[in-house]
């Protein structure tokens, strides 16, 4: 039986879907005081999946609540899909005094976990993180369907070297097509310097492929430079369309052509599924 959180309800149907699987029929309250409350019904689950991406601290909580309910509802066995997994990208202390964020949301993800599964975590090395250690499930290649056919010579571009694999996953998945990647150096928290690679953009269709859009400077500043070298057209294929504040406004200003997500995170540009890859490892 699956069990979704209030912002991964799409992908749960999804996945509810490609297994076959009953779909639990969640309730989420908030009280007065803010706390939240997840209400699973009157179940009695054999295997539980709890899918739920964690990009707020209340979705942290109502993901271990899902958990607590799904045990406390009979079930031998939970299963844990982290679609997205927040804090992720805290994944060691970088500066004197800073937690390993990503360790603490992990061990309060396993305690009740008999499974976890995430899709393209920043790093792999955080499934360590996790007791039993995660599955890393790849759902990158699914970003090419949504493509057109006919992109010119297309280039998939990654905005830095981390995001070369991504970058190769989606080119092999659309079938044609060169891979580069540009030099980034992160400035501040929404501030990145991107050094462009010798690649010749002009008139070809460039595909620029990350894990994440956040903030969108990474993005934004890459879209920018391939604008300045005259590439046909600029799209953007991210597996966690996560969208902070102003990001697709940072995009569109930029001169993006198109934008396409997976429905990890719930997003008017999350086009494609990542359901079959998740599925495939249950
Ligand atoms: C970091 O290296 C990630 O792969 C992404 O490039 C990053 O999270 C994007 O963040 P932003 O949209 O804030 O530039």
């Amino acid at each position: 039986m699956i069990f979704g959180g209030s912002s991964t309800q799409s992908l749960a149907a999804a996945l509810a879907g490609e297994l076959d699987d009953e779909l639990a029929l969640v309730d989420y309250e908030r009280f007065p005081d803010g706390e939240l409350k997840v209400n699973v019904g009157d179940v009695a689950p054999d295997r539980a999946i709890v899918v739920a991406s964690t990009a707020s601290s209340d979705a942290h909580v109502e993901c271990l609540q899902l958990q607590d309910a799904a045990r406390e509802a009979g079930a031998s066995e939970v299963v844990t899909v982290l679609p997205y997994m927040g804090y992720a990208r805290q994944d060691e202390a970088f500066d004197p005094g800073d937690p390993v964020s990503a360790r603490a949301v992990a061990g309060a993800l396993s305690a009740n976990a008999d499974r976890v599964l995430t899709v393209n975590p920043h790093e792999t090395a955080v499934c360590e993180f996790f007791e039993p250690t995660a599955t890393a499930v790849d759902g990158a290649g699914v970003l090419a369907n949504p493509l057109p056919d006919d992109l010119v010579d297309p280039l998939f571009l990654a905005p830095d070297e981390g995001a070369c694999d991504l970058a190769t996953t989606v080119r092999d998945a659309y079938g044609r097509g060169a891979t580069d990647h540009f030099v980034k150096h992160r400035v501040s928290g929404d501030e990145v310097d991107i050094t462009p690679s010798d690649a010749t953009v002009a008139d070809r269709d460039v595909v620029v492929v990350d894990d994440i859009v956040a903030t969108g400077s990474t993005m934004s500043e890459s879209i920018a430079v391939l604008r300045d070298r005259d590439a046909a057209s600029v799209s953007v294929a991210t597996v966690h369309p996560l969208f902070a504040a102003n990001a697709v406004t940072k995009l569109r200003r930029a001169g993006v052509s198109r934008i396409v997500g997976t429905d990890t995170l719930e997003r008017p540009q999350s086009v494609v599924s990542v359901a079959p890859a998740v599925a495939e490892h249950l």
